[in-house]
């Protein structure tokens, strides 16, 4: 069966890290078709718009997309970040994020849980005023029946196919008790139609406190967008840190895969990348199109690397981009 695969290199390292994943996806005996689109401030400089039509409909006709990373300009009027903008276009309403241990010094062991957060709504919405000749600004944190039902569905679904016994729902239902109560309210719902999963409530900052006091004990996290957001990214520092955090964004009719990571503007050109996210976001993409042999394979083959110390500074090694890829191309 093809696969096609929509690149999207996007900005600084960004462009770096999707030529190996595309390398290391190349050099696998299966059928891709890649294409490549424009995202980012790049595309804004050539084309009048970091995220243009043409690329959310190339996105949508592929089978997956890999993305890498944009830089988004704090002070420029006008300007949006594609990221959010791509997410709420196109409902991907999944935002999953894997923490699992390494085989590095600095990764803490037995860790192995996903967080699942949604992606669409939440304090995210887009929906800020001003008000009181600029004394008072309001963000409206928007919580629906829809998308709270589809993301813990998404959780439950997530715990039954990994063969996982328990789900955190997380929120802050003792302050928030409009937005996190509806949130609840589904969870509880949802819940009972998983009978062979624990659901366990937990608040948001006794989450924050207990991912660092044990981490060991979860196994599927599901939660608010905002709330998700910081968690996933305290929870990526147990594990390697930002050079090896992937993620997934999954809807009805897109899914995009990405590391965690930004651009990382002081690295492009060094060969100081890591681009291992990248390759674990590309493993996330390959068991999402059911191609799990080929996924597990990149995975141990990143792991074998990493074990063996063949990894770039961010992890203490001496490896330029370009030599892990060919390392882990080497190892599949
Ligand atoms: P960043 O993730 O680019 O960098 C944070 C730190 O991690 C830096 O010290 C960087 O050198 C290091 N780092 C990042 N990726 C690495 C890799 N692959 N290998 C080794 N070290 C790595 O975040 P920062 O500096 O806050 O933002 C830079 C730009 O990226 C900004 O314009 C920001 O808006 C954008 N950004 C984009 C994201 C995306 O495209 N999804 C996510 C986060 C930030
Ligand atoms: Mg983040």
């Amino acid at each position: 069966m093809t696969h096609r695969i929509c690149l999207l290199p996007g900005d600084g390292i960004g462009p770096e890290v999707i030529d190996c994943a595309e390398q290391v996806l190349r050099s696998l005996p299966l059928n891709l078709e890649f294409s490549r689109a424009d995202i980012g401030f790049g595309a804004y400089e050539r084309l009048g718009s970091p995220l243009p039509d043409s690329t959310l409909i190339e996105i949508q006709s592929a089978s997956a997309a890999l993305f890498g990373a944009v830089t988004t300009p704090p002070n420029l009027p006008n300007y949006f970040s594609p990221v959010v903008q791509m997410r709420q276009s196109l409902e991907l309403y999944a935002n999953l994020r894997p923490t699992r241990s390494i085989p590095h010094a600095s990764s803490r062991s037995n860790i192995d849980f996903v967080i699942v957060r949604e992606n669409t709504e939440g304090l995210y919405s887009g929906i800020e005023r001003i008000e009181d000749d600029g004394n008072r600004a309001i963000t409206e944190r928007v919580i629906t029946r829809k998308g709270s039902e589809r993301i813990i569905r998404k959780a439950f679904d997530l715990a039954r196919q990994a063969n996982r016994k328990s789900v955190h729902v997380v929120h802050k239902a003792n302050v928030l008790r409009q937005t996190c109560g509806l949130f609840r309210s589904v969870a509880l719902e949802v819940a009972q139609e998983y009978p062979d999963i624990a659901m366990h409530e937990m608040l948001v900052d006794t989450c924050a406190m207990e991912l660092v006091r044990a981490p060991e004990q979860f196994e599927i996290i599901v939660t608010t967008n905002l709330f998700g957001d910081i968690l996933s990214d305290e929870a990526c520092m147990f594990v390697g840190g930002l050079g090896v955090a992937a993620s997934a964004n999954i809807g009805a009719v897109a899914a995009v895969f990405e590391p965690v990571h930004g651009s990382a503007p002081m690295l492009v050109g060094t060969g100081k990348a890591n681009p291992i996210a990248t390759f674990l976001a590309a493993a996330m993409m390959l068991e999402y199109l059911n191609e799990k042999e080929y996924g597990a394979r990149l995975r141990n083959a990143v792991n074998e690397c990493i074990a063996a110390e063949e990894f770039t500074p961010d992890l203490g090694g001496s490896l330029t981009t370009c030599q892990v890829t060919k390392r882990v191309i080497n190892r599949l």
